[in-house]
């Protein structure tokens, strides 16, 4: 077995991963990335776009967010209509704002800068595993072209996902796992054909949720809810634009142009927080340890806020003295985030879905929506938790 020595093993080259090796590339830390697929998927991989601004703060730390900064949409306020109301909420009630960039985009800024500075990535790697990280000196195997390597660090970054390895390594009894599954999912399509509107707009329809929301000026994604098990292959894209318009109201159906889809997909939704995120000398950042509906477009700000903390602690450890001050209070603190984080995507789903038959439960959601058009400090509350917590 090849075996070789780095101060950071990073596990998973997502969101979460490839901000965290960048910032400790800029800070000469030294470390290296395993990924179980290959660039070119991890590249393609379409999800989320709504970027708060702690998540722009920490692209530009990064040093990667010249191309946000010229082709991302401002984000002032979105949307939120039900039977025939509209009810803007306004971010500058806060003060904020947030960006529209797709993660594709994100991920390619990250992959290129990473190559640029001639940061190590070894992709299509199997059989990861942690070793030893409840002591001083954990270490990593995996295997790639029938290879099997062995790399020593000081400290192993889970990053992998809700279906990594990191997490499932440690011990049961270790682990509390909070786990929520709502009883839908949403079918998603993106296309290029302009947005209905600049706006994102969530849309509480009788008959399910749907969102309009965009990429850019020419991309859209467009998403509605469907039942628990419903599968792809009974949609195609003539079905979700009947089904998508049915569903508009009045005032936006006249606007949508539907065309081919670039992609389709069926995501359930559901939340999963692991608590805690540290094991020894192994942190948890991003989907490893938490993932959440994506109602309140929080998983992708949430895997940087991960990454970017953990970064902080393993600057003050590297800084000279070993300090390991932020990186034992790096499990509290991310978690007292993550639960509120967690929270509003689940408020925001029960206000905006269909969830039972029972006309009460609409009745409740009708009441709450009038509600907030009628308080500005419900609306407040709404921008504030959009716009990201700390
Ligand atoms: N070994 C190496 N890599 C692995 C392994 C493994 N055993 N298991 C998974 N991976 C890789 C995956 O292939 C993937 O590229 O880890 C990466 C995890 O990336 P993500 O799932 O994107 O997770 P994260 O970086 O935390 O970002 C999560 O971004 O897409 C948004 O909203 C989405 O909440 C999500 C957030």
């Amino acid at each position: 077995m090849e075996t070789s020595h780095t101060q950071v093993v990073i596990i998973g080259a997502g969101p979460a991963g490839l901000l965290l090796g960048q910032l400790l590339l800029k800070q000469g830390i030294d470390h290296v990335i395993v990924e179980l697929r290959s660039a070119d998927y991890v590249r393609s991989r379409v999800r989320a776009g709504v970027l708060e601004e702690p998540t722009v703060r920490a692209l530009e730390e990064a040093g990667v967010s010249e191309r946000m900064e010229r082709e991302s949409l401002p984000m002032s306020g979105f949307d939120l209509m039900w039977e025939d109301r509209a009810l803007h909420i306004d971010f500058a009630l806060v003060n904020k704002i947030t960006r529209v960039y797709g993660q594709t985009k994100i991920t390619r800024d990250l992959m290129d800068a990473r190559n640029t500075r001639g940061g190590i990535t070894h992709y299509e790697v199997s059989d990861t595993q942690v070793h030893d990280f409840d002591t001083a000196r954990p270490w990593v195997t995996y295997e790639k072209d029938g290879k099997r390597y062995r790399i020593d660090c000081d400290f192993i970054a889970g990053c992998d996902g809700h279906h990594g390895v990191s997490r499932k390594s440690v011990p049961r009894e270790q682990v509390q796992t909070y786990k929520y599954a709502f009883p839908f999912g949403w079918l998603a399509i993106l296309a290029d054909v302009p947005p209905i509107s600049e706006q994102v707009a969530w849309i509480n329809h009788i008959d399910g949720f749907l969102m309009c929301s965009l990429r850019s000026k020419t991309r859209s994604r467009y998403y509605f809810q469907v039942p628990e098990g419903e599968e792809l292959k009974h949609w195609d894209a003539d079905r979700f634009w009947a089904e998508y318009r049915r569903r508009l109201p009045e005032s936006l159906a006249h606007k949508l142009v539907a065309g081919p889809a670039l992609e389709m997909s069926i995501t359930p939704l559901r939340s999963s927080v692991s608590a805690p995120m540290r094991f020894g000398r192994m942190f948890l950042a991003g989907d490893a340890a938490h993932i959440v509906p994506p109602t309140g477009a929080k998983g992708l700000n949430m895997a940087v806020a991960d990454a970017r903390r953990l970064y902080l602690g393993l600057r003050q450890y590297y800084a000279g003295g070993h300090d390991l001050g932020l990186l034992d209070s790096y499990s509290d603190d991310s978690l007292a985030r993550v639960w509120k984080a967690v929270r509003f995507s689940w408020w925001m789903t029960n206000l905006t879905h269909r969830f039972s038959d029972n006309p009460f439960n609409r009745q409740m959601q009708l009441a709450e929506l009038e509600y907030i058009s009628q308080s500005v400090a419900a609306q407040t509350t709404i921008a504030e938790n959009f716009c990201g917590l700390n």
